[in-house]
């Protein structure tokens, strides 16, 4: 962070003397002003609900130019990464700072796998469940508990266990991921197996039964590796907001993951994808898409477009573009080019992409708009989406987690309020109220 020569000053007109602040410029991006001396010196806050125009922290890890439609993970475009790597590189690059080299990236993959069965008495944990439990309920648990299973790398003040925790939790989620659903369905669990690579394990996790191996496809395991590096990290979004605000007070990273993985639950955040499939589903044929399009524009019911707009993209998100040339790819590879689902989703978004109302909001597809649609061709059901998006976004959570324990300028988050509640008031007898 670059202190810079511009002082932002702030001016009252009720008499209260002016302040002078410092504003800080990043390597790219808008310019921060330091307010964290307003308080102290002037005894007032600022009002951000929704964090609007707030920086919570300094991060190197991830950047996105809404307006342009950029996304980089330390300074490389999705667009190259997508292309010219793979997740695990990904990983490296987002949990160690650097892309791999040969035998970096060999090492590394070496490191993680050890990770990657969990402790046999999690099974006993998943058989608590109601086999219809939501996976995402059976994860924000499964996920809580590890810190019961793995108290040895639970002191966050020490960077070894800190790094332990973090392979452990990255290699762990297709796991538990796997073990959600082969649960829900009454499917034994099935071990992972080192000599495949992380999605390719997965999707054996997910779909091998006693009876029959899954056959791995390269098309649709580098179609779920895409998935994953498009979903790793997206800078301070609720989720990795929420994992931060919990570690900030010292609570170990399992707890901290399951608390990212609650607020990624929701429909507005990482739910959106099955919302998403949901609305395609209901929408169900093209001639039906102008009249959905006129519901969303007269709210009817609070309906939105799922997949649809998002806080920071003012412009089309990348991860949509790379996301329907996935979903192209995946739907050619299964002879499904006619997926009456994929159609609908197009004919939606060349509708929205030409109405007023869309185009006034600058609401354009986000990443969930196709994943759905390529995350069900490969077989993963619904309720399962976001469960795949917790598993892509746990090495960015825990990437900023690492981030902020190690930066000397991090102190427990404490967000203030503007009070407009009762004035003082005394309590009276319950007889004379
Ligand atoms: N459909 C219809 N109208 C919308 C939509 C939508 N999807 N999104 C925003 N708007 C309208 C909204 O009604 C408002 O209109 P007006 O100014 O006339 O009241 C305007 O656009 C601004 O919306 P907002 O709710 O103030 O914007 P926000 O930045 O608070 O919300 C969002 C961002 C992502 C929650 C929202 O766009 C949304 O609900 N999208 C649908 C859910 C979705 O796809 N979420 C996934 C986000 S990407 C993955 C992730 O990060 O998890």
């Amino acid at each position: 962070m670059k202190k810079t020569d511009i002082k932002a000053t702030i001016t009252f007109s009720d008499g209260s003397p002016s302040v002078e602040l410092p504003v800080y410029k990043g390597t790219v991006g808008p310019d921060a002003i330091d307010i964290r001396s307003l308080y102290n010196t002037n005894q007032k806050l600022c009002f951000d609900p929704g964090f609007m125009a707030t920086a919570s922290c300094e991060s190197t890890i991830t950047y996105i130019d809404g307006e342009r439609g950029e996304l980089m993970y330390r300074g490389y475009p999705i667009e190259q990464l997508a292309v010219k790597s793979d997740f695990m590189e990904v990983c490296h690059l987002l949990l160690r700072g650097e892309l791999p080299n040969t035998v970096e990236k060999d090492a590394f993959i070496k490191e993680l796998r050890q990770y990657s069965m969990v402790h046999e008495q999690m099974q006993f944990f998943f058989r608590g469940f109601r086999r219809d439990a939501h996976p995402m309920a059976v994860l924000v648990a499964t996920v809580g508990a590890l810190s019961a299973f793995y108290h040895d790398s639970r002191d966050v003040s020490d960077e070894e266990h800190r790094e332990s925790s973090a392979l452990r939790i990255v290699a762990t989620m297709p796991t538990l991921v796997s073990m959600a659903y082969k649960y829900s369905i009454g499917q034994p669990f099935v071990y992972p197996r080192h000599e495949l690579s992380y999605s390719a394990n997965f999707l054996r996790m997910m779909f091998s039964t006693p009876m029959e191996d899954y056959k791995i496809n390269d098309v649709l395991v580098r179609a779920l590796d895409r998935i994953m590096i498009l979903h790793a990290d997206h800078e301070q979004n609720a989720s990795t907001s929420t994992v931060r605000i919990a570690g900030s007070s010292g609570a170990n990273p399992f707890a901290c993951i399951a608390a990212g993985i609650a607020s990624l639950w929701g429909p507005l955040h990482g739910g959106a994808n099955e919302a998403t499939l949901a609305m395609l589903q209901e929408i169900g044929t093209v001639d039906k898409v102008p009249e959905f399009i006129q519901h969303v524009k007269n709210r009817t019911g609070g309906v939105r477009l799922m997949g649809f707009g998002h806080r920071v993209y003012k412009n089309y998100d990348p991860r949509a573009t790379l996301m329907r040339e996935t979903c192209h790819e995946v739907l050619n590879e299964l002879g499904l080019k006619d997926h009456p689902l994929f159609k609908v989703a197009l004919e939606i978004e060349k509708y929205a992409l030409d109405d007023d109302y869309f185009v006034a909001r600058k609401l354009y597809p986000n990443v969930d708009y196709y994943s759905g649609i390529v995350q069900s061709a490969l077989g993963i059901p619904t309720a399962m989406f976001t469960g795949l998006f917790a598993m892509a976004r746990t090495v960015g959570w825990i990437s900023q987690w690492k981030e902020m324990i190690s930066d000397p300028e991090h102190r427990i988050a404490r967000p203030r309020q503007l009070y407009t509640g009762a004035a003082r008031r005394d309590v009276k007898p319950i007889g004379d109220r």
